[in-house]
C-alpha cells in the first residue's frame, strides 16, 4: 500500500470494518463457545434470563453472520471495489455513515437479543426499529456501491462485482420482504403474514439469506484475493461468468425449499 494509492482510494472505511471484522469474530466466536458450553453444563446460564441458551444462540448467529461476516463483507468489497474500478469510493461521509451505521445495528442486538425482544424469525429477529435502521445503513452501502461503480475508470465490470451487487441487491429485497411488520410497541411486532405464508416468506428469507449474504457475497470476496494470493488471473474468466449467472438465476428459486 504505497502513499499514492492511499491518497487515491479511501482505505480508512476498509481498515475500520477489517478491524472489527476481527473484534467482532471474536465476540461472536466466544458466545458460541459459552453456549456450547451450556449444552454441557446448564447452570452456566446462571439461572437469569439474559444468560440463558434460548436467548445467546441467537445473538451469537447474528454475531457470527451479520457482524463478523457482514464487516468482512463490507471492507473487502469496499477495498476490491476501489482496485477493479480504479476509482476512489464515491462518498467518504456515506462510506462512514455505512461503518457507524453497521456497528450501531449490532450494539442494539447485543443489547436487545439478550433483553429477550425478539420478532422470532431466525436470523432476522431484530424488532422492527432497528430493521428500519438496516434498510437505511443497506440503502447508503447500495449508493456508495453501485454509484462508485458507474464511476469507474475501466470499461469492463470486474466478475466480483457482479457477485457483490447481486448480494447487495438480493439481501434488501430479502430483509424489506420478510420484516414487513406491525409493530404494537417499540419492542414488539407481528408479522403482516399470517400462517404457511409466513413460514413460506420466512424460509424464503431464510435459505436466501445463506445463498446470498454468505455465499454469493463471500464468492465477490474470493474472486478477487484468490487470484490475487495465487498471482494467477482467474483459471477460466468465462466459466467464472457462467457461475455467476447459474447462481443468480437458480438460487432465489432453489432457497424456499
Ligand atoms: C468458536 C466457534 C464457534 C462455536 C463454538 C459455535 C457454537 C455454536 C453453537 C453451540 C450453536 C448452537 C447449536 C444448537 O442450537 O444446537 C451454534 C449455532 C450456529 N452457529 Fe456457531 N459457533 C462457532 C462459530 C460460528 C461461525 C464462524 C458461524 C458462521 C459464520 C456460525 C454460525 C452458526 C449458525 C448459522 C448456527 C445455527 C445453526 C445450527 O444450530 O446448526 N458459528 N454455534
Amino acid at each position: 500500500m504505497n502513499t499514492t494509492s492511499t491518497a487515491a482510494y479511501n482505505y480508512k472505511v476498509v481498515r475500520q470494518f477489517a478491524i472489527m471484522t476481527v473484534v467482532w469474530g471474536i465476540v461472536g466466536m466466544g458466545l458460541g463457545v459459552f453456549i456450547a458450553a451450556q449444552l454441557a453444563w446448564p447452570e452456566l446460564n446462571f439461572n437469569l434470563p439474559w444468560t440463558s441458551f434460548g436467548r445467546l444462540r441467537p445473538l451469537h448467529t447474528n454475531a457470527v453472520i451479520f457482524a463478523f461476516g457482514g464487516c468482512a463483507l463490507f471492507a473487502t468489497s469496499y477495498y476490491s471495489l476501489q482496485r477493479t474500478c480504479q476509482t476512489r469510493l464515491i462518498s467518504d461521509s456515506l462510506a462512514a455513515f455505512t461503518f457507524w451505521g453497521w456497528q450501531l445495528v449490532i450494539v442494539l442486538a447485543a443489547i436487545s437479543l439478550p433483553m429477550g425482544w425478539t420478532s422470532s424469525k431466525e436470523y432476522a429477529e431484530l424488532e422492527w426499529p432497528i430493521d428500519i435502521l438496516i434498510t437505511i445503513v443497506w440503502v447508503a452501502y447500495a449508493l456508495v456501491f453501485f454509484g462508485t461503480l458507474m464511476q469507474r475508470k475501466t470499461k469492463h465490470i470486474y466478475v466480483g462485482n457482479w457477485f457483490f451487487g447481486g448480494f447487495i441487491l438480493t439481501v434488501a429485497i430479502l430483509h424489506i420482504v420478510n420484516n414487513l411488520e406491525l409493530p404494537v410497541s417499540l419492542t414488539k411486532s407481528y408479522s403482516i403474514y399470517a400462517g404457511a405464508t409466513d413460514a413460506m416468506i420466512q424460509w424464503w428469507y431464510g435459505h436466501n439469506a445463506v445463498g446470498f449474504f454468505l455465499t454469493a457475497g463471500f464468492l465477490g470476496m474470493m474472486y478477487y484475493f484468490v487470484p490475487k494470493q495465487a498471482e494467477r488471473p482467474v483459471y477460466s474468466y468465462r466459466l467464472s461468468i457462467v457461475h455467476f449467472w447459474a447462481l443468480i438465476t437458480l438460487y432465489i428459486w432453489a432457497g424456499p425449499h
